[in-house]
């Protein structure tokens, strides 16, 4: 083990002061260890919100996030007001005006299991003093937050949530999503001068599946997730190209100039509803958490019917007398939480490629992955289809890459992350060695080997 001379100064007396030389292992000192979290999770940001690009699941980014949050809180004289830890979200790009939030738009606390949801209504009772707060719960779609702005019922502007203070003015391009209203009718909009409404903008799967194949047929890279085309659609300068891409967006909030809306979030949701706003139908008021845990359950089974990407159920107290008194910390109320369904995307390394020769003869290539933990199973395979997938995605053995495992039980690869590129990938020669297997069968077989090989290896 490497090792380093460290010099210790201690004091023997009030006027002495001693050195004793230690032999310590090599190690980070904090201050290395908290810097080096920082810039990799600065990176992960620009990434994700200035690039669309991310390389990393949303829960390997909270691990790094939780990873430095712990390590501050042991160092907390290490705490800088430029720490990831300090922010709400993301940092505005550039090319938009800066709208400054009225209201901040918070974050939302994560909880990963029924026990954390149960860990959370304790928190409420108890803020509650003692009394059972209704909930309502609601899907949490897997896109990003707006706010739509009207005055006299009349269209002003749309907003993204930026650093969750400042967003960007991104107006012309929310005028386009259809199920945002540029006029409320009378009725809606006597409720006050000034409403904001906010909500989630999102792709719904075929749609996002038909800007893929567009972008592929341009010679465009893919969005990783309709997330991220979301969020790049909604930055798009030229306002035609986001109608044409056809963003909704699923309403969740209202206000009344700087206040709720209504005395209860049950209400805001009918509300806008009633307004013309697309609002998820998939909601339920709750008398308890045991209601809220059998939604949540419920909607999990019914994930892979949506046609939209959710990532989990955000639980919010209903009445927002309660959700004043209850507050925030720093980032994220106390009267609302979002229960994480487990996450779809992963990444790993791929140690190798081999082809798996089917039943039928069908020669199918197969990445062999660094065994990853996935939507609750370890991963170590994943289907590559045929060359022509090799080729697309331009994979290399020892390539990190992006998963994703859908409602089907085998994931498939989404993307190579060649930033994590070393120079030591080779590339895998697929059509020899198609051969070589079609090679050792005799007769019939070899027949069908060379059929399949046809069908699923393009020849040279
Ligand atoms: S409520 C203070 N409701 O999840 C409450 N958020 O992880 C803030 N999201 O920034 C949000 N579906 O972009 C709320 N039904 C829903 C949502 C939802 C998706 C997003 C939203 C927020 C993020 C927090």
């Amino acid at each position: 083990m490497a090792q380093t001379l460290v010099c210790v100064p201690y004091r023997k007396s009030q006027t002495e002061v001693c050195a004793t030389f230690l032999i310590l292992p090599k190690q980070k000192t904090a201050e290395q260890s908290i810097k080096a979290l920082r810039d990799e999770i600065r990176r992960h940001d620009e990434l994700y919100y200035l690039n669309e690009n991310p390389e990393i699941s949303d829960r390997e980014y909270d691990a790094l996030l939780e990873k430095l949050r712990e390590l501050e809180s042991r160092h907390p004289e290490l705490i800088t007001a430029d720490s990831p830890t300090q922010r709400v979200g993301g940092k505005p790009a550039e090319s938009f005006p800066e709208f400054m939030h009225r209201v901040p738009m918070l974050s939302l606390d994560n909880s990963y299991s029924i026990d954390e949801l149960r860990a959370f209504d304790e928190r409420c009772r108890k803020l509650a003093g003692g009394e059972s707060p209704e909930y309502v719960a609601e899907l949490k779609i897997d896109g990003l937050s707006l706010s739509v702005h009207y005055e006299d019922g009349s269209f002003v502007r749309g907003v993204t949530r930026g650093d969750g203070s400042r967003g960007e003015d991104v107006s012309s391009n929310v005028r386009t999503i259809r199920s945002v209203p540029l006029q409320l009718n009378k009725k809606a909009a006597a409720i006050a001068r000034e409403i904001e409404v906010r909500g989630e903008a999102y792709f719904g799967r075929r749609i996002f599946e038909r800007i893929n194949a567009e972008r592929e047929e341009a010679g465009e890279p893919r969005f990783a997730n309709p997330r991220n085309a979301a969020s790049g659609t909604i930055r798009q300068l030229d306002p035609s190209i986001t109608a044409r891409r056809r963003l909704e967006m699923f309403a969740y909030d209202v206000f009344a100039g700087q206040r709720k809306a209504f005395a209860t979030h049950w209400d805001a949701l009918n509300w806008a509803d009633a307004a013309g706003f697309r609002v998820n139908e998939n909601r339920e008021l709750c008398e308890s958490v045991e209601e809220v845990i059998a939604f949540c359950n419920r909607m999990e089974a019914k994930r892979d019917d949506l046609d939209y990407e959710i990532d989990g159920v955000v639980v919010k107290v209903n009445s927002t007398a309660l959700q004043e008194q209850f507050g925030a910390t720093g980032k994220a109320p106390r009267w609302a939480v979002a229960y994480k369904y487990a996450a779809r995307q992963a990444t790993t390394k791929v140690n190798d490629i081999v082809v798996q020769v089917g039943r039928t003869g069908a020669l199918t290539p197969v990445a062999m992955l660094e065994p990853v933990q996935l939507g609750g199973v370890t991963v170590s395979r994943s289907t590559l289809h045929n060359e022509d997938e090799i080729e697309r995605l331009g994979l290399l053995i020892g390539d990190f890459v992006l998963i994703e495992r859908g409602g089907d039980v085998i994931p498939k690869v989404v993307k190579v992350i060649e930033s994590k590129r070393t120079g030591k990938e080779r590339s895998f020669a697929c059509r020899p060695y198609a051969r070589s297997v079609a090679g050792s069968f005799p007769g019939r077989k070899a027949k069908r080997f060379r059929a399949a090989l046809r069908l699923t290896v393009r020849p040279s």
